[in-house]
């Protein structure tokens, strides 16, 4: 998350009274499609920010268990205070003008388990919604030989495909896998059956140089499961993905807490805990009074 200095050019560090009723929380408007707000302190320093956005659904929310897909209707709160200036009600009133100058009606905000973050949900109200575990796969670690052979295992019937492109705003696999592959940040691996899809993993690299790719899915389609599928393409992925981009060092995933199959898959291919999330949901009728906001 965005971090504001608090020292003044040539880093002398600013001293004096640290008083949240010196800050004044004001809208700022030049992030098209972000609302922004900031704690702004006598010496002009920010002190802390909260944004909003519509919920992003990323196209390949098909890809994700539905309880992970981008939540529908709702504003993606985020709220960020400097460490020094915490516990002087500053996340609360920027909290507070989020809800006073905003009619969304739910809010979700995504923080790290067991922190400052999950606490001022709690004491804001927020309903805990889930629990999310990102898993980190590390290539350095991956045995080649031993996917090599996931990857070869014979699957009767079966057949690997691969795509690679930028992902459309809406993701139709069976089309993409029809179309010719091209340069892009995706790599899409599919297991088919005469033409019928049947499993398929999608993974997005970020920017050029950036050792990291996100992976949504495995996916496996109803009346093609128990058959091992899913570590058959996710395997296969992990593959192709570092063919395509050979500068790739690793690939991340988010998982629900209590997908116990998908996470039993994911330890199963070496992936390892990285870290975890709560996402939590404000419903906006219940807002924030005035006692709250401090
Ligand atoms: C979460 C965060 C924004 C809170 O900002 P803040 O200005 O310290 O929040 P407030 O002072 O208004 O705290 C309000 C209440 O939240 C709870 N709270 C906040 N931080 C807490 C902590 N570290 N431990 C326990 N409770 C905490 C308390 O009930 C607190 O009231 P109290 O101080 O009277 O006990 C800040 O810690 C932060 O920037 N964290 C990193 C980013 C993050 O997790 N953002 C959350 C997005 S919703």
């Amino acid at each position: 998350m965005r971090s504001w200095s608090l020292f003044r050019p040539g880093g002398r560090a600013i001293v004096g009274a640290m008083n949240q009723r010196s800050i004044d929380i004001v809208a700022v408007s030049d992030h098209p499609g972000v609302r922004w707000w900031q704690a702004v302190a006598s010496y002009g320093f920010v002190a802390g920010v909260a944004g909003l956005r519509p919920s992003r659904s990323l196209g390949h929310d098909l890809l994700l268990p539905a309880a992970l897909a981008a939540t529908p209707g709702a504003a993606e709160l985020t709220l960020y205070v400097e460490p020094q200036w915490r516990r002087r009600g500053i996340g609360s009133r920027l909290l507070a003008a989020v809800l006073a100058q905003t009619s969304e009606p739910r809010l979700v905000a995504e923080v790290a388990a067991d922190s400052p973050g999950e606490a001022f949900c709690l004491r804001h109200h927020f309903r805990h919604t889930l629990a999310v575990r990102h898993d980190l796969l590390t290539y350095c670690d991956v045995h080649r030989a031993w996917l090599g052979e996931l990857v070869d295992a014979e699957h009767p019937g079966y057949r690997l495909t691969h795509w690679t492109g930028d992902l459309p705003a809406e993701l139709r696999v069976e089309e993409l896998l029809r179309s010719p592959s091209r340069p892009g940040d995706a790599v899409l691996t599919a297991a088919d059956t005469d033409g019928d899809l049947a499993a398929y993993a999608v993974a997005v690299v970020g920017a050029p140089a950036q050792p990291r790719a996100r992976q949504y899915g495995p996916a496996v389609l109803p009346g093609h499961r128990g058959r091992w599928l899913e570590r058959w393409v996710n395997a296969a992925l992990i593959q192709r993905l570092q063919e395509v981009h050979p500068h790739l060092e690793e690939i991340e995933t988010v998982t629900a807490e209590d997908d116990s199959r998908l996470l039993a898959l994911r330890e199963d291919l070496g992936f390892g805990l990285l870290r975890r999330t709560r996402r939590y949901e404000l419903v906006c009728d219940n807002r924030t009074g005035p006692d709250d906001a401090r």
